[in-house]
């Protein structure tokens, strides 16, 4: 595993403007046809998650408190909720994402939900109260990787204000479609070891297998 791995090529997904635009239309599109917009990876993968961590009450009782970053339409925190967790933050940098997740949990009848419009890198930590007991992330990583000015240094910066959000035995579930499993290992490396890594489906091709995303646990060190 390479030390210094390559960043990756920069994309029009790692600016906050593309997510205005993005929830901007999602806005209009679920108050027009009742389409709650893009889940991301899939249905599925959120399920995988939920369903991981609602066997293991020893890592997560259903009060201890969970956050999910980037949390775009609030899809998760819907599945989250409807798993029997009931202390939940959604937080979004884009204020639109934080509009359509409120409309698309107030029609839910989930409006308790707690959304904040955050951004995970300027924002203070301490604004988010006292610390979680779960810090999840499908794609968000993945955003902030993508961003075309100093990427390195905002991905260092968001694995550290996700370890100051946590509280000691934290742990972080993070989802990506542009890191493989050794890369995010070895990025999380300095304050996060691999406690689990979530089955998610494999591709064979030309006699290789792989995987199209990889959905890991880890443990605050
Ligand atoms: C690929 S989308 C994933 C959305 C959602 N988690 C899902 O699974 O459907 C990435 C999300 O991260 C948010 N995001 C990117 N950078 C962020 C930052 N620095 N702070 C907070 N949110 C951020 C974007 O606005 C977007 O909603």
């Amino acid at each position: 595993m390479a030390e210094d791995e390559q960043e990756l090529d920069s994309s029009e997904l790692g600016t906050q403007d593309y997510w205005d635009k993005t929830y901007s239309l999602e806005i209009n599109n679920f108050k027009h046809h009742g389409d709650v917009g893009e889940v991301w990876f899939g249905e599925d993968s959120a399920l995988r998650i939920v369903r991981w961590l609602s066997t293991k009450p020893e890592l997560v009782a259903s009060t201890d408190r969970i956050i999910d970053l980037g949390c775009g339409n609030g899809m998760m925190l819907v599945e989250l909720h409807d798993e029997g967790f009931t202390n939940l933050t959604g937080v979004d940098y884009s204020q639109n994402a934080i509009d359509l997740a409120s409309q698309v949990l107030r029609d839910k009848s989930r409006s308790h939900i707690t959304l904040q419009t955050f951004d995970i890198l300027e924002n203070d930590i301490a604004d988010l109260g006292s610390t979680f007991r779960v810090a999840h992330d499908k794609g968000t990583y993945d955003a902030v990787s993508l961003n075309p000015d100093n990427p390195k240094e905002k991905r260092e910066k968001y694995i550290k204000n996700v370890k100051e959000m946590l509280d000691p035995q934290g742990i972080l579930i993070i989802t990506s479609c542009n890191w493989t499993e050794d890369e995010l290992i070895n990025h999380f490396k300095i304050y996060f070891e691999l406690l689990h890594s979530i089955p998610t489906p494999s591709f064979r091709f030309a006699g290789q297998t792989g995987n199209l995303i990889s959905s890991l646990v880890f443990r605050k060190r």
